[in-house]
């Protein structure tokens, strides 16, 4: 049966950030579409975290092609009959010294966190109703270049934003509310698993409130954007990030 309450998908619904989002917009009352790429236990506990307040169910896809993409979305829309909304929490950190870079990461960097969300975004655009919200997980990389390790993925990130943004203004007909959300340091594995005990108190330190962020915090700002009241804020790049 098709679910009534309004529905959100969620794509990286089994990562640390996305199954926090994908549990907190349970709590608000929407029906929750767990994404995930291969960790499917990570996505079943998820969907059980969510199914102790709402409904929700998981969509497998690599997003690897514009076959995947198209599918997942048909895939979404054939299980609500009232779509509300999109997440695009997924993706990883390809950590790279930048004097390392071949020409196939920056092509698959900018595949993953630009290209798919774009698409993505772009197709179910033409689904959703007026007034449904679109948010775009960034990164504050960005606004400095990314580091030795990520200047890649802060390019990717910043095409990823321009590209949505920019959907935003082709689509503005449609009355989505598009927004990015920039995420600092987010005290997550794909952050610690990386770094040594010293490298990471270093980045702590440059951090205005001079400690990382807590997955929660990130969901906090991206779930509150999809609040009824939250429907007069679009075309918006937030922060989320210490103060950084
Ligand atoms: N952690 C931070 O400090 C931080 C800061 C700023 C922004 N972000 C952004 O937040 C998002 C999630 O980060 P996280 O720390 O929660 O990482 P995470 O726990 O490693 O989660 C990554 C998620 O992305 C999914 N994924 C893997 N390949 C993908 C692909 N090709 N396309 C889309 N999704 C894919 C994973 O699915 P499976 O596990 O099922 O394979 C998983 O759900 C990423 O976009 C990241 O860039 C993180």
């Amino acid at each position: 049966m098709k679910s009534q309450k309004p529905a959100v998908l969620v794509i990286g619904g089994s990562g640390e950030i996305g199954s926090r989002i994908c549990m907190d917009l349970a709590n608000m009352g929407f029906a929750v579409g767990v994404h995930y790429v291969s960790n499917r236990n990570r996505a079943l506990e998820a969907l059980n975290e969510v199914e102790k307040k709402s409904v929700g169910r998981t969509f497998r896809s690599a997003l690897q092609t514009s076959e995947d993409i198209l599918a997942l979305s048909n895939h979404f829309f054939k299980w609500t009959k009232n779509p509300f909304g999109l997440v695009l929490s997924g993706g990883i950190i390809p950590w790279k010294n930048w004097k390392n870079l071949s020409r196939k990461d920056w092509v698959s960097t900018f595949m993953h966190h630009c290209v798919a969300p774009f698409e993505l975004a772009r197709v179910m655009s033409m689904r959703l109703p007026p007034g449904s919200r679109v948010v775009f997980l960034s990164s504050i990389s960005p606004k400095y270049g990314g580091s030795e390790t990520t200047l890649h993925y802060a390019a990717a990130k910043a095409a990823g934003e321009t590209a949505i943004l920019g959907l935003a203004m082709r689509l503005r007909k449609r009355r989505i509310c598009y927004n990015v959300v920039r995420a600092g340091y987010i005290e997550t594995d794909s952050q610690i698993k990386h770094r040594s005990a010293k490298v990471l108190r270093k980045r702590k330190s440059i951090i205005y409130l001079k400690r990382g962020g807590m997955p929660e915090e990130v969901s906090y700002l991206i779930t509150s954007l999809f609040d009824r009241r939250a429907g007069y804020v679009a075309n918006q790049k937030l922060s989320v990030s210490g103060g950084d």
